[in-house]
């Protein structure tokens, strides 16, 4: 018999856990859903009266909140209470690429998933249904199922409760993450338990269409994740590895783009080169899958797609590489204007970012940056960079040595003053709307402006006198 849901847990309150939950909240007032997380600063900025101050910035997500918090909505450290009294509970907990041991470098480290798994083994009361949100490598609702079996029988509440386990992994992208979860493309639903599918089915008909919602094997949706990502991450690395053939060549990435992607059969999204693709998920994903093909003795499957984070590897560098050459082969004592540093547009999120490591190659190279971003803050570049932000009259103002350095400013208007150059790597949409005839008598000539999201028009820079490159742009072979 479909089991009716009345009360969800979503284990995990990032990127994912958040918003997923806010939008199920929303669309199902009858449900009551509850988001815990073990980290107590995040479960308080989730609870934060301020909402232009949650920890996730995506568009259209305040309004949600403001809306069913503390209604159908909360956000909770008590993860025992909640699950507890939960008849499903979601994970959705970070899946990071191991650092150590078998595997490390290539294989997701599961000890997250593991404790979650045990947490709901131990606070579980009757009949739970258990659902993988995170993206995990294939059979690993073998591990889960494992884990609740015997230490679900271990638990004081011994022999009471059940499972079942289905996987349903999230294929939102940041930015665009609300939008993503209202009207997905499709939602995928593995598991073998029919009651259990059905009850998960009938949530999401709160406001998915019957059609869109596909029923796979468990197995099948583990690796559909994993293979989503890594199509789209090869379209990035494919139309990338062009861009850098264009600019030889005398094409144009743009126009080759749009030739390619007008076959329907290609298809026109996910063909804009840029700076190399970032974001939690691509590499770490990738990389996962190479280990399983290494794993299952598949080398040749493996290396084809490992071959798609190397080509990213080397695009980033090739970037920086150029502004060297282009600013006469040396960056010490010049600052140079970052523009954008999350690894796309509207999101505050910064992971594996491509503007990590052109600001670490240009930092290396003695530059003076300074960064720019509409929603990332300092304290989170410091991090990525692994450098402390200068302060004035410190010993970096001596810079004896040639050492490169950081600031960060949130000032457009005066950025520009005294720059050698301005690089754009994330594509906000307020930088379109530089005035660059106006800041090229700022900035110091010649000067250069590097726009690796093709967000200028080049007519827009015509008059004024700076010199422009484009990733992707041949012009100057033609
Ligand atoms: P995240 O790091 O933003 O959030 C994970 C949260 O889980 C953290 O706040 C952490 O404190 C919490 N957590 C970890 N272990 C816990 C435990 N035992 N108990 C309670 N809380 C715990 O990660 P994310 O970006 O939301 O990604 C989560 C999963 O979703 C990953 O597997 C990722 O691959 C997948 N995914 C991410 C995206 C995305 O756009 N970020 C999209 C689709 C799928
Ligand atoms: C990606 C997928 O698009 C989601 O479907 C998936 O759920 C998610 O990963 C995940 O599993 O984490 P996300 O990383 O949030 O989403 O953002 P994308 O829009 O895919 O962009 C990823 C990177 O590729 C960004 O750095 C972006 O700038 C870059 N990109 C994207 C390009 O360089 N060109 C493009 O044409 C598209």
């Amino acid at each position: 018999m479909v089991n009716k849901i009345k009360q969800i847990c979503c284990i995990g309150a990032g990127y994912v856990g958040g918003p997923t939950m806010a939008v199920i909240a929303d669309k199902c007032p009858h449900i009551n859903v509850f988001v815990v997380d073990k980290n107590k600063d995040k479960i308080s900025q989730w609870n934060n009266e301020d909402t232009s101050r949650l920890p996730v910035y995506e568009p259209g997500l305040e309004k949600i909140i403001k809306k069913c918090r503390n209604k159908n909505l909360t956000f909770s450290t008590e993860i025992e209470t909640c699950v507890s009294t939960s008849d499903m509970v979601f994970i959705s907990v970070n899946t990071p690429t191991k650092k150590r041991g078998f595997g490390a470098g290539k294989a997701s480290d599961l000890k997250w998933v593991e404790a979650c798994a045990r947490q709901v083994a131990q606070y579980s009361k009757g009949h739970t249904i258990v659902v993988e949100k995170s993206t995990l490598p294939v059979r690993t609702a073998e591990v889960i199922k494992n884990i609740l079996d015997i230490d679900g029988k271990d638990s004081k509440i011994k022999n009471t409760c059940t499972f079942n386990v289905l996987s349903n992994p999230e294929f939102l992208s940041e930015g665009n993450a609300i939008n993503d979860l209202e009207n997905p493309d499709r939602v995928l639903i593995g598991g073998e338990d029919k009651d259990a599918i059905d009850s998960l089915h009938e949530i999401y008909r709160n406001w998915v269409s019957e059609e869109k919602i596909l029923h796979t094997n468990i197995w099948s949706s583990e690796l559909a994740k994993l293979t989503a990502n890594a199509f789209l991450a090869q379209r990035i690395s494919s139309i990338n590895s062009i861009s850098a053939i264009c600019e030889t060549t005398g094409a144009d990435i743009r126009e080759v783009s749009r030739a390619i992607g007008s076959d329907s059969r290609i298809g026109s999204k996910f063909l804009d080169a840029g700076p190399g693709f970032g974001g939690s998920c691509f590499k770490k994903d990738i990389l996962n899958l190479v280990y399983l093909c290494e794993f299952f003795g598949l080398n040749e499957v493996a290396n084809f797609w490992e071959g798609v984070v190397t080509l990213n590897n080397w695009h980033q560098s090739r970037i920086s590489e150029l502004i060297v050459k282009k600013l006469y082969g040396t960056l010490s004592e010049k600052k140079i204007i970052i523009l954008g540093f999350s690894f796309k547009a509207n999101t505050n999120d910064t992971r594996e970012s491509a503007a990590i490591q052109i600001c670490k190659d240009l930092i290396e190279e003695g530059a003076q940056l300074i960064i720019h971003d509409p929603k990332v803050e300092r304290e989170q570049i410091a991090l990525d960079l692994g450098l402390e932000e200068k302060k004035e009259n410190n010993a970096y103002s001596d810079n004896y040595d040639n050492l490169g350095n950081w600031t960060f400013s949130n000032n457009l208007e005066t950025i520009f003053n005294g720059a050698h150059a301005a690089v754009i790597l994330t594509e906000w949409n307020e930088y379109s709307f530089i005035d660059w005839e106006k800041e090229s008598l700022n900035m110091n000539s010649p000067a250069w402006v590097f726009d690796s999201r093709s967000l200028l028009a080049p007519e827009k820079l015509e008059d004024s006198g700076l010199n422009f490159w484009r990733v992707g742009d041949g012009s100057e072979k033609k």
